[in-house]
């Protein structure tokens, strides 16, 4: 006869639990198909450095998402954009005030000429700090979650001038090892689909930091 067995019958509720709450979290993430248009002038790239020396130098961009400022960094080196804005609340405990003091030391001379301007502010919040139409790109990198994508594609769009891109990082399914879903893929697809923007752009990392970039796709030229 077969004894009871607290501990296996406790970590198979718990298997049980988490498959079920993985399975909601997917539910929740739709899955827009994109069409041949909104891939027909897409290149691959091998990482996001290569991303940066595609992406026009003297510029004014953002990086929405900054934590230690090691891709600013390389922004600034890269890209050498006449104005880098650093969108970030670097209010967690794990993105917190050491982290932003780090930055501010870091980039003192570019905060000082003005080259670098800080955002301490939710990414939906600092929108309103920019007039319509002001970037010629920006990197999106925050937390990588369908919906707050999905907001802020919807919410930086405007922001972006005719013919520049939004980029991002994190264009995968998620953290394998920490179970953890990211939704920038679908939050892409399907705005590429309802708003009229196409994949320029896909890096090609092997883990799990691939980037994306959009623009939006051109309207055709009428024929008079
Ligand atoms: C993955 S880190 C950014 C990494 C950085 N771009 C790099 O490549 O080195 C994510 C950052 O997003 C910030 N963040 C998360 N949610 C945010 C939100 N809703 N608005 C603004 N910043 C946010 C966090 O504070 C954190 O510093």
């Amino acid at each position: 006869m077969s004894m009871f067995d607290p501990a296996a019958f406790l970590s198979t509720l718990k298997s049980a639990v988490n498959a079920f709450q993985l399975r909601q979290v997917e539910a929740a993430i739709p899955k827009v198909p994109l069409r041949a248009e909104h891939v027909a002038n897409c290149r691959l790239l091998l990482n996001r450095q290569a991303l940066l020396h595609e992406l026009p130098t003297r510029s004014v961009c953002a990086e929405i998402g900054v934590d230690q400022g090691d891709f600013t960094d390389a922004i600034l080196r890269v890209a050498q954009p006449s104005q880098l804005h650093l969108v970030d609340t670097w209010g967690s405990r794990r993105y917190n005030e050491t982290k932003f003091e780090q930055v501010r030391n870091r980039f003192a001379r570019e905060l000082q000429s003005g080259t670098v301007v800080i955002h301490r502010k939710l990414s939906l919040e600092a929108v309103s700090d920019f007039e319509d139409a002001c970037f010629d790109w920006i990197y999106l990198d925050t937390t990588h979650a369908y919906e707050l994508t999905a907001q802020e594609l919807r919410a930086y769009a405007a922001k972006i001038k005719p013919g520049g891109l939004m980029c991002g990082h994190d264009y995968s399914m998620g953290n394998w090892i920490k179970a953890y879903r990211y939704g920038v893929i679908e939050a892409v697809h399907e705005f590429c689909v309802t708003d009229g923007w196409e994949l320029v752009y896909l890096t090609l990392e092997p883990i799990e930091c691939q980037s994306f970039s959009i623009r939006r796709i051109a309207a055709p030229v009428r024929a008079s």
